[in-house]
């Protein structure tokens, strides 16, 4: 059902005051009633607006159509078709049954067509100074793969790091399958590249069916699980004094970054411990840095509020983690009140010689106060709590003693997480016969199998034609 909408003036100049419908439906003749009698009413914009739109009625170049809810919607006619093919097999080559053959080929054309019209490129380099400028970026050619790794994600593989051939400089590459790609990933990632929250992004490209982000390699860095995995252990026996303060100090990094995301429309939703970042910047001073925004969404879309909500969440177990070594298992778990008071009682009563009374009254406010943000603006409320606590506290000598436990003297070298026999990330090894994995690297082919295995499941570069 469609409504369509012609004009009584001549088809070079579109007269808005003799616009009229035919066979419209009430509505939409209504309104148009209104703009035959009252077409001037509307600002200069809407009318130079108007007139765009009567011209691309005209010539054809766009219709008027109607949404379920029977609002008029414009269909422009380049608007580019869905490619439609199953994601996984993405830019591959696929070896399909005969009978399929036809629609195959047809998909593969459209693709080509896409490329063809629209030129999108393939790549786009965010920094020259730090990568060699090149249409292909090739391993040999552009860059060479080093042995180190920085983290391994469950759904990137290893996070390896690259030296650019040209520039002499090294930085840290994460490969995604495209089947598993979010755009969202990066659009978030771009909007957040100048605020010094996140590795700065310094390009992407798509390389068959993966899609390569190249970033900044962050150095001295410690992740939160880390930190509250076996750091806490040494701060809370060697110097309990520093507990409340460095809990402090990160919760109000951790809030901080928070609320920069926030700020610019985007929430994280994927702030697990692995993905918060303590990055030593001096001997006294510690940065919070968050990687990994495969799952970030947009504030202002559907479930914006729940994503606000989810980082919140995720920033007070850390804080209850690092206060009163209380992680609880789920963000569900701070959902009602009465189980995360129980749960936490219990834990500071086992603290009860190291937490002092002050000290529980402070954690049980600050985790209310801050499970009671339902809206962006009102993580300051808690900062600003947070801010007066720290104005009383001598944060050098704090950092001062904290730092040399995060960052031993002897790991001062940058040492990488782990290294691969020749770099390859797990990832790179998926999809492509190219990639070869290095049969001397036991733990490489346990990894791989096991990567391979979940290749398989997601059918991620196989053919299930
Ligand atoms: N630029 C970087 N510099 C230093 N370390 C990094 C960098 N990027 C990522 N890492 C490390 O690699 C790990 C995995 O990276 P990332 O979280 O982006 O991968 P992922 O597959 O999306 O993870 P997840 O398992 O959370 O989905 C991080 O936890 C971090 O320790
Ligand atoms: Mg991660």
């Amino acid at each position: 059902m469609s409504a369509e909408c012609t004009d009584k003036s001549s088809p070079s100049d579109p007269d808005l005051s003799t616009l009229t419908l035919g066979n419209s439906i009430k509505e939409s003749k209504d309104q148009v009633d209104s703009l035959e009698t009252n077409p001037r009413n509307l600002s200069p914009t809407s009318q130079g607006r108007l007139n765009h739109i009567v011209q691309l009625l005209q010539n054809q170049e766009a219709k008027i159509g109607m949404d379920a809810k029977g609002r008029p919607v414009m269909q422009y006619k380049d608007t580019a078709p869905p490619l439609n093919w199953d994601a996984s097999n993405a830019n591959v080559i696929t070896t399909p049954k005969p009978e399929d053959h036809k629609r195959k080929v047809e998909a593969f054309l459209k693709l080509v067509e896409y490329l063809k019209q629209n030129k999108p490129p393939g790549g786009v380099n965010l920094d020259s100074s730090q990568i060699s400028k090149s249409n292909w970026y090739e391993e040999g050619t552009e860059f060479e793969k080093t042995q180190k790794i920085l983290g391994t994600g469950n759904s990137a593989g290893d996070i390896i790091v690259l030296k650019d051939l040209k520039k002499g400089i090294e930085h840290a590459q994460k490969t995604i399958m495209i089947s598993v790609f979010r755009k969202e990933e990066i659009q978030a990632w771009f909007d957040l590249n100048e605020t010094g929250i996140a590795p700065k992004l310094i390009q992407i490209r798509i390389e068959g069916n993966k899609v390569h982000i190249h970033m900044e390699t962050l150095e001295k860095v410690v992740t939160l699980r880390e930190v509250i995995d076996s750091h806490m252990q040494t701060i809370r026996s060697t110097n309990p004094a520093l507990v409340r303060p460095f809990s402090l100090c990160v919760f109000h990094g951790v809030l901080s970054a928070i609320q920069t995301m926030h700020d610019k429309n985007w929430t994280h939703k994927d702030l697990h411990a692995g993905n918060i970042l303590l990055q030593k910047e001096s001997e006294t001073f510690i940065k919070v840095r968050i990687v990994d925004f495969g799952l970030a969404s947009k504030v202002d879309e559907k479930g914006g509020l729940d994503g606000i909500r989810s980082d919140i969440v995720e920033a007070v177990r850390k804080f209850t983690a690092l206060y009163a070594n209380q992680e609880f298992n789920s963000a569900g778990d701070l959902q009602s009140g009465d189980t995360w008071k129980n749960e936490l009682s219990y834990a500071t009563d086992i603290l009860q010689t190291s937490l002092s009374r002050e000290e529980r009254t402070e954690l049980f406010s600050l985790v209310d106060s801050s499970l009671a943000i339902v809206a962006a603006y009102q993580t300051q409320d808690v900062m600003k709590k947070l801010e007066e606590k720290m104005t009383k506290i001598d944060l050098d000598e704090v950092m001062k003693k904290v730092v040399p436990i995060l960052f031993p003297p002897c790991d001062e070298l940058f040492q990488p997480v782990h290294t691969h026999s020749k770099g390859h990330s797990s990832i790179d090894a998926m999809g492509g016969s190219k990639d070869v994995v290095d049969a001397s690297s036991a733990a490489t082919i346990e990894n791989n199998d096991i990567l391979r295995k979940l290749r398989l499941e997601m059918a991620i570069g196989s053919d299930l034609d």
